[in-house]
């Protein structure tokens, strides 16, 4: 039996079928590459796995959901890249699992926030950012400034990360709690937040 389109476009099951095959289809071919391709899958020139203090201060920005209300991704469009700094590249992410990229922009985007204000600011900002933006609504987070970390909770997330073909040396690893001996939450976002976007340097 041949199918005509009218026979096709007249049995909704049919029809679904079909355009369900053809999406998959398109979606392969479009996805499937990105896994093999260099531009996709290797750092940066200078990439490094983030290191103890970074990667704490990684998983408090996580847990406390600020990319609810920030992006780290700048679009390669003028608007963004004339705001923000040189559009966002894949190779900067291969340590991200998972990636924070987001979309939602009640604030800023934050993808090369690094090295743009000093640790001062920061601090002042997350206690409460209206001293220093005062039209601001993002949320003050100053116990961040009184909880210590945990050194030993690194070694796990080192660890996960590891498996996940993150390059971590077993030395590293051991060495990681030592680093964090008297940080608090506070420093360890900082330093998250410095070091965000700083290997692609070039602004308009
Ligand atoms: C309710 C939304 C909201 C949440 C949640 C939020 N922010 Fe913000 N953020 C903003 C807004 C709005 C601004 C712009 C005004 C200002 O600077 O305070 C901002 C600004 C910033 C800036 C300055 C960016 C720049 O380029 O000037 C940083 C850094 C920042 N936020 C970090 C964080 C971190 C880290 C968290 C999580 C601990 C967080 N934000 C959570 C809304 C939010």
């Amino acid at each position: 039996m041949k199918l005509s389109h009218e026979q096709i476009e007249k049995s909704p099951l049919l029809l679904l079928a079909i355009v369900l095959v053809v999406i998959s289809f398109g979606g392969l071919v479009e996805i499937l590459p990105l896994f093999f391709q260099k531009s996709t899958t290797e750092p940066v020139a200078g990439l490094k796995p983030y290191s103890a203090l970074r990667l704490m201060g990684r998983d408090i920005y996580v847990r406390e959901g600020c990319y609810n209300c920030h992006s780290q991704m700048i679009r390669p469009f003028r608007a963004e890249t004339e705001r923000y700094g040189h559009y966002s590249v894949a190779g900067e992410f291969v340590y991200d699992r998972p990636f924070q990229w987001g979309s939602k922009r009640t604030g800023p985007d934050l993808a090369r926030v690094g090295a743009r204000y000093s640790d001062d600011w920061h601090r002042a900002h997350l206690n409460n950012p209206r001293d220093l933006v005062p039209e601001s609504n993002m949320p003050g987070y100053p116990w961040l400034a009184k909880t210590k970390l945990d050194p030993q909770d690194v070694v796990p997330r080192m660890r996960a990360l590891k498996r996940l073909n993150v390059p971590y040396t077993e030395q590293e690893i051991i060495d990681g709690p030592a680093t964090l001996a008297d940080k608090t939450e506070q420093d360890a976002l900082i330093a998250y937040l410095q070091g965000l976007g700083t290997l692609i340097r070039i602004r308009h």
